[in-house]
């Protein structure tokens, strides 16, 4: 296997030893910016509850916790490194039933409809098989008013980067705003963008 391919799998779903050391400190460093830049889009309010899809080593929920009073805050990952990641980092606030962690994908999880006022998922858009049920599941979760930020870094800047292109699907930020268009998110689209040094990075927040 190429490193290429092997990164791009840890990436993906983080596993084994290299995950537990490696890429939860690629996560919790090289993604610091942009889950600022999702918190800000956020806006968490006190009585909020937020899903964080791909939640990885729990560090926005950890952080969106400490600020969102009496909301509640929940994160859902399929790699079983993360899970263990973020089940650590926010454990006085899972026993006083404030954060939740789950383990598993999202796609296949039960979920009520309504339940969220804010989802979010940052870097994580590129593994989705099918972004489209993706995106309408996270629609049918959230309450009406509801605000959901998908944050991800620009194509130009992952084009350059030695990814396997079969793991990473790769989208402009008009594919995404198209894709939560044609998902339900009918209006109240917009692209929120910054740059950091050469690099930037997007969100588009949705409103249900
Ligand atoms: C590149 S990491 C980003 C982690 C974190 N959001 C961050 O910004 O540091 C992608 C994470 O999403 C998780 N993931 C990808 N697809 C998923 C899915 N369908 N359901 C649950 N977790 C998923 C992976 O296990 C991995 O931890």
């Amino acid at each position: 296997m190429s490193f290429s391919t092997f990164f791009s799998e840890q990436a993906r779903k983080p596993s084994g030893l290299f995950g537990q050391y490696i890429m939860s400190t690629v996560f919790d460093i090289g993604n610091a910016y942009l889950n600022s830049f999702v918190s800000e889009q956020l806006s968490v309010q006190p009585s909020d509850h937020v899903l964080d899809i791909g939640c990885g080593t729990g560090k926005l929920i950890y952080n969106l916790a400490a600020k969102g009073n009496d909301g509640y805050f929940e994160g859902v990952d399929y790699s079983n490194t993360m899970v263990l990641k973020a089940l650590r980092r926010n454990k006085k606030n899972i026993k006083i039933g404030k954060v939740k962690i789950r383990k598993g994908d999202f796609d296949g999880l039960s979920y009520k409809d309504k339940v969220f006022t804010k989802v979010s998922s940052v870097n994580t858009i590129y593994f989705w098989p099918k972004p489209e049920l993706t995106v309408q599941k996270i629609f049918n979760i959230l309450k009406t008013g509801g605000l959901f930020v998908v944050a991800f870094e620009d194509i130009k800047q992952l084009r350059q980067r030695n990814l396997n292109k079969d793991i990473f699907s790769l989208y402009t930020a008009e594919d995404v705003k198209d894709l939560l268009a044609d998902s339900g998110f009918l209006t109240n689209i917009r692209l929120e963008s910054k740059s950091k040094g050469k690099q930037t990075f997007h969100c588009i927040v949705a409103k249900k």
